[in-house]
């Protein structure tokens, strides 16, 4: 068995391009399984940024990307990715598989999105939304779809012999057992079901939608590791009860630089929460933590972790489904002293002792053991635990 799922925990850009690049050295493919140009990862490699929006990081690496039957794709969204890959030497049509059920995102949802649902919910303005509405309304339009009507689009001239089952693909690469990720992309609480609804995606993004959305069954996988950032951040609307509206807050913008890598927007930045990780790890059944961004907390004196929440005198240790709820209920800390500088991270033993303590409480409180630590920008910037 080797399908490993790979989450975000928190309300998305975790820092899941980077991990995926990493891990990606050791797997034959990367399936992305939900949304679409919603999405946006920042890859830097010997200096250079790449911003994927809709192909898996894994493809730098020559490795199979398939983009799933649980995505929605704009194809001209991902004919100018695909420039951009083409402009690094990769010869994309080897490497790049879409899935023949995955649904088609057309001008007209674009628009609808910008106009209705911007300032509403705060959407990227992709037209996920519209698009997944009209797959679940079923008068959406399938990738089979414009390869029946012998589209003679651009997009269909350029891959239509990489329009394929992409269930089927996995299926036979799964029996010679090869490595396989499932990366999802945004968070679990940008998930439609389980998500802070309506200040949602309009898709699966936890692991239950990595099944559904690359046509992999339960019984093939056999990691799901969450990513967490080692604070929180939030981009759009919604309520985020550990957000700090100060100047630590924006310490942790500038530092972590924390703007959307799809709009730009800056991010919403607060403490991290340990009521929306065990519930990451509830929901997602996780085996494990890759915690990114550690050094960000560095020259802070103090660092705080929200243990559970009060509302109305009551504790609360399971992330609630009231809006309401989250809206006013007040973070309960534990205050952690803080570290000067990572220094050069070469084993979970050199780490300063402050931040092996912080670590070390998330694994406790979540009973999840840390299996990647991540920091800097850079692809080698990892290690393992
Ligand atoms: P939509 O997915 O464009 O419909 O946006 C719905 C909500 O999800 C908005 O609050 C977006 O800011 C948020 N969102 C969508 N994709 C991402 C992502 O990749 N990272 C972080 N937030 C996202």
């Amino acid at each position: 068995m080797a399908v490993t799922i790979i989450v975000g925990s928190q309300w998305g850009d975790e820092g899941k391009g980077k991990i995926v690049d990493f891990l990606a050295k050791n797997v034959t493919v990367v399936v992305r399984y939900q949304g679409g140009g919603n999405a946006g990862h920042t890859v830097i490699v010997d200096g250079r940024k790449t911003v994927f929006h809709l192909i898996p990081s894994g493809i730098l690496q020559k490795k199979i990307c398939i983009l799933g039957n649980g995505m929605v794709i704009n194809p001209e969204g991902l004919l100018k990715e695909v420039e951009e890959i083409e402009k690094l030497g990769i010869d994309i049509k080897k490497y790049l598989f879409i899935s023949d059920r995955a649904h088609v995102i057309f001008h007209r949802h674009r628009q609808q999105d910008k106009h209705e649902n911007v300032n509403r919910i705060g959407s990227t303005g992709q037209g996920i939304g519209p698009s997944y509405t009209d797959k679940f309304a079923r008068v959406g339009t399938r990738m089979i779809d414009l390869l029946e009507k012998k589209s003679s689009s651009k997009f269909i001239a350029k891959f239509k012999s990489n329009i394929v089952d992409t269930s089927a693909l996995l299926a036979k690469i799964n029996r010679q057992k090869k490595e396989i990720i499932l990366e999802g992309a945004q968070g679990t609480l940008l998930d439609i079901d389980h998500g802070t609804y309506p200040f949602v995606t309009s898709s699966n993004s936890t692991s239950g939608g990595a099944l559904t959305g690359s046509g992999i069954g339960p019984m093939e996988v056999c990691n799901v590791f969450g990513i967490a950032k080692a604070y929180t951040t939030r981009v759009g609307n919604g309520p985020f009860p550990t957000e700090l509206s100060n100047k630590t807050g924006e310490f942790l913008r500038t530092q972590g630089k924390e703007f959307g890598a799809t709009t730009g927007r800056p991010r919403r930045c607060g403490w991290l929460d340990l009521v929306i990780l065990r519930y990451a790890v509830r929901i997602n059944s996780l085996s494990g933590w890759i915690v990114t961004k550690l050094d960000i907390l560095s020259n802070l004196p103090k660092i705080k972790v929200c243990l559970y929440y009060k509302y109305k005198g009551k504790k609360l240790y399971d992330f609630p489904a009231s809006l309401k709820v989250l809206q006013n209920c007040r973070p309960v800390y534990r205050e952690f002293s803080g570290w000067k500088d990572l220094g050069k991270v070469k084993s979970f033993a050199s780490l300063p002792k402050n931040s092996q303590k912080y670590l070390r409480f998330l694994e406790k409180e979540t009973e999840t053991p840390i299996k990647y630590l991540s920091f800097g920008q850079d692809r080698n910037q990892i290690i393992r635990l």
